[in-house]
């Protein structure tokens, strides 16, 4: 048993897919999730950029744990007098800062940090027959080539096919989940997959787990859909109990939620991706928690 809590960070809200997922299987777990909201998308960002972000969205995790840790043994009494806790493990939700930032993450720090991107692809492999996979996904995500390489290093007779869909994501925001016009766009964006007759999907954006009945309704479910949230929780849940690091099951599960824009429109919309409202959201400004981490640092892990 470990305690600590398991630090999420996404480029804004669509991450909550991945703690609603991570909820199911962990329900002990301190769960403290960054949304970018102030900078999102990250889709459309370079990749220097997105892991200059991600390189701060860890800063500020490591030291928002240990203020959290701070305020819970400053409120018992008497004081505990034991180290601080460190932050057990992190989770990159983001597709896009997986693809450019998640070795960056993992040189600059000591404790697990996994991305979505190894567990969905390791997933597909089981599903698929064919062997020809499909990835839909940001412009950067895309044109990382970070699910792709994954896949062909899995298996390098793999058929794989990469479409950015940038359109999805306001389409999702807007709750148009069941609509013509999200149809349409998914109509056209999925054309090519039919043609090419890919058996197995990976939903490779946090916002597309929600178009799961929209793509099986497109496919006629002749298509198996993988879902990051889904595999990255699995896979964070096996590594906890390797390590013997799971919240006792005494320990009330607890979600604090922090946004670097106002947490209105994040309050608006958090539920549809959570399942239910967010208790504690809060503002930070991750200009006091990043002295240190300059663009030279973002740059020397250039991929
Ligand atoms: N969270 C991003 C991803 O999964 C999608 C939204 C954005 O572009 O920032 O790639």
């Amino acid at each position: 048993m470990q305690q600590g809590a398991i630090g999420v960070f996404d480029s804004g809200v669509g991450g909550l897919t991945v703690v609603r997922a991570l909820r199911a299987l962990l329900p002990h777990e301190t769960i403290l999730y960054l949304g970018d909201t102030a900078r999102v998308p990250y889709g459309t960002r370079s990749g220097d950029t997105v892991r200059r972000y991600s390189l701060e969205a860890l800063r500020f995790l490591e030291v928002a744990s240990r203020e959290l840790d701070l305020r819970k043994r400053q409120a018992s009494q008497p004081p505990e007098q034991s180290p601080p806790l460190p932050l057990k493990m992190v989770i990159i939700a983001c597709n896009t800062a997986t693809a450019y930032a998640l070795s960056a993450l993992r040189e600059r720090c000591s404790i697990p940090v996994i991305g979505v991107i190894r567990s969905a692809v390791w997933k597909a492999m089981q599903l698929s027959k064919s062997r020809r996979v499909g990835i839909i996904g940001t412009a950067g995500t895309v044109r990382s080539g970070a699910y792709q390489s994954s896949i062909r290093s899995a298996d390098p007779s793999a058929v794989v096919l990469a479409k950015a869909c940038p359109l999805l994501v306001p389409l999702v925001e807007e709750g148009w989940l069941d609509h013509p016009v999200t149809d349409l766009t998914l109509a056209t964006y999925l054309a090519e997959y039919k043609e090419s007759s890919i058996d197995t999907l990976i939903l490779g954006c946090t916002h597309y787990p929600l178009l799961r009945g929209a793509v099986d309704r497109y496919f006629g479910q002749s298509v198996a859909l993988v879902d990051p949230s889904e595999s990255v929780s699995q896979e964070a849940t096996l590594l906890l109990q390797k390590r013997g690091w799971l919240a006792s099951e005494g320990q009330e599960g607890e979600l604090i939620c922090f946004v670097t824009d106002t947490p209105h429109r994040f309050q608006q919309v958090a539920h549809r991706f959570l399942g239910g409202a967010p208790q504690r959201v809060e503002q930070v400004d991750l200009s006091q928690y990043v002295r240190g981490i300059g663009a030279q640092e973002a740059n020397d892990h250039r991929i």
